[in-house]
């Protein structure tokens, strides 16, 4: 099969938020403790965070991090987490049926998060607290001096406030599962109140209200259009969260999740534009895609779990799915679908970070390394910068049991004005038969490849494992060829591909 694609500079989708190459890190299972930080492993820093996690997560190239959850958040009281270590409660949580010890809260993580390069972006708990838990939580992180909540931070450790941004009001509140889950309206009231209140007292602050769980919700569409009716002037950008996973065998079906993406996030703007001309507002509200990954959410469920009252463990093995090649070719695809709508993707976060449906792996007192998702998210946030371009595609198309037909190929390109760089992504969901690709550049002047690389796999079940860390890395693509404005490229079966371009 051949595809062919075409992308000039002349026509951009929107320039690319960093914020979207954001992550996440919850309490839950051993992505804090055990995590990031161990204070007795043998590269821990002064304040117990791993120095050999920090080291990849500076690699990964994640521009934020929300914190601290998640489920989690909708039962956390942040007050447990600061102040003297020693006098700090152990709390049950429920979330995750664990023990949370608070050795790390906000002081910690945010010292991890200077180190890691990245900026802080926090959730208000909407489950279990309110409008005052929330504003107690904006004056202690943000108020410079001078209030009872801003001096004690002073004398928690942290002079200078934290300067928090983004803000997520709750989690998930349209889910059953949820500590304090609500209706859209009892949402929308309240998320409207405290987005308010917030804004009284920080006016810089970008706020986050929940959308759906996912699009398969029975309330998805329903729910963004009350809650954004209640909140539209309040808040900044509305929440989509999805996890996909390959299910009873069907990976072509899989290699497709990205068209479902796709499909959400042309939703959820159809939705918000209908409320903006219900209301007549002028504001537009963008997307924060602050979930997004694949989780083998069945098999989690399945799972035997631990209801005991007596039985709380700490840092317990939760959601560690050991991704695959095609996991990875899903997230190479899924970053292309948030690139492709950067007019309206202005956040996104990859859930999680570590060890936790992660793209780093840590043993206890052992090594870190890289899961196969680690590599699209590192080279498309390295490469993808500038504008996101539009892409004209031709290419084959194959039938799904849930999408209909879809595109054999899927690909964004990105070019930067400011230093004249580019790159392009491309996936080939074809589980038997390679593709060659010509990409037409005619519009984009002088470029050479500077960089290819191409993650597949014959197995396309491959993995990286504590007993093998470096079974599957990119290679480079040498059928790539750049001439007269094209460039033609082998795609092979279920595999992702980068090309940088300068
Ligand atoms: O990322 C794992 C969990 O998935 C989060 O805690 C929750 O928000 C979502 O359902």
């Amino acid at each position: 099969p051949a595809a062919h694609v075409v992308v000039d500079p002349r026509f951009p989708v929107g320039r690319i938020d960093r914020r979207v190459f954001g992550s996440f890190v919850e309490h839950l299972g051993r992505c804090v403790y055990d995590g990031i930080h161990e204070p007795t492993h043998p590269t821990a820093d002064a304040d117990g965070f791993r120095e050999d996690v920090l080291e990849l997560v500076r690699e990964l190239g994640i521009s934020t991090v929300r914190y601290p959850g998640g489920n989690f958040v909708s039962g956390y009281r942040w007050e447990d987490g600061v102040g003297p270590r020693e006098s700090r409660p152990r709390r049950l949580d429920l979330a995750w049926h664990s023990t949370e010890t608070n050795e790390v809260g906000l002081h910690e993580f945010a010292r991890w998060n200077a180190k890691a390069g990245s900026e802080l972006m926090l959730a208000v708990n909407l489950g279990t607290r309110g409008v005052q838990e929330a504003l107690d939580l904006l004056e202690y992180s943000n108020v410079r001096s001078g209030s009872t909540l801003a001096d004690q931070r002073i004398a928690d450790g942290t002079t200078e406030p934290f300067a928090v941004r983004m803000w997520c009001l709750g989690n998930e509140m349209d889910g059953p599962w949820q500590i304090g889950h609500r209706s859209a309206e009892d949402y929308g009231k309240l998320a409207s109140q405290t987005a308010k209140a917030m804004r009284q007292l920080d006016p810089r602050v970008q706020l986050v209200v929940c959308g759906s769980s996912n699009r398969q919700m029975p309330t998805f569409g329903s729910w963004e259009r009350t809650v954004l009716q209640h909140t539209y002037e309040d808040v900044d950008l509305i929440s989509c969260h999805v996890y996909y996973h390959e299910r009873n065998g069907d990976l072509a079906g899989f290699l497709a999740s990205a068209v479902d993406m796709d499909r959400f996030i042309e939703d959820v703007v159809a939705t918000a534009d209908s409320v903006r001309a219900e209301l007549g507002s002028s504001k537009r509200i963008d997307l924060s895609f602050d979930e997004w990954n694949v989780w083998d959410q069945e098999r989690f469920e399945q799972q035997d779990k631990i209801t005991d009252i007596d039985s709380w463990p700490y840092a317990p093995r939760l959601l560690e799915d050991v991704y695959t090649v095609a996991d990875a070719v899903v997230v190479g695809n899924l970053l292309i679908s948030l690139l492709k709508h950067a007019d309206r993707v202005a956040a996104a976060s990859l859930a999680q970070l570590v060890n936790v449906i992660a793209p780093i792996m840590t043993e206890p007192g052992g090594p870190a390394w890289r899961q196969t998702t680690f590599f699209p998210f590192a080279l498309t946030s390295r490469l993808g910068r500038g504008n996101a371009l539009r892409v004209e595609l031709t290419a084959p198309t194959y039938p799904t049991a849930t999408l209909g037909e879809v595109p054999l190929v899927d690909a964004v390109a990105t070019h930067d004005p400011d230093t004249g760089q580019a790159a392009v992504f491309l996936v080939n969901r074809s589980t038997t038969d390679a593709v060659t690709v010509t990409v037409d550049l005619s519009g984009m002047g002088e470029l050479r490849i500077a960089e290819t690389h191409t993650l597949t796999d014959d197995d396309p079940h491959a993995r990286n494992t504590l007993e093998e860390p470096e079974r599957v890395a990119p290679v480079e693509n040498k059928s790539a060829v750049l001439a007269d404005g094209t460039l033609t490229l082998e795609l092979p079966p279920v595999s992702w591909t980068a090309v940088a371009l300068r």
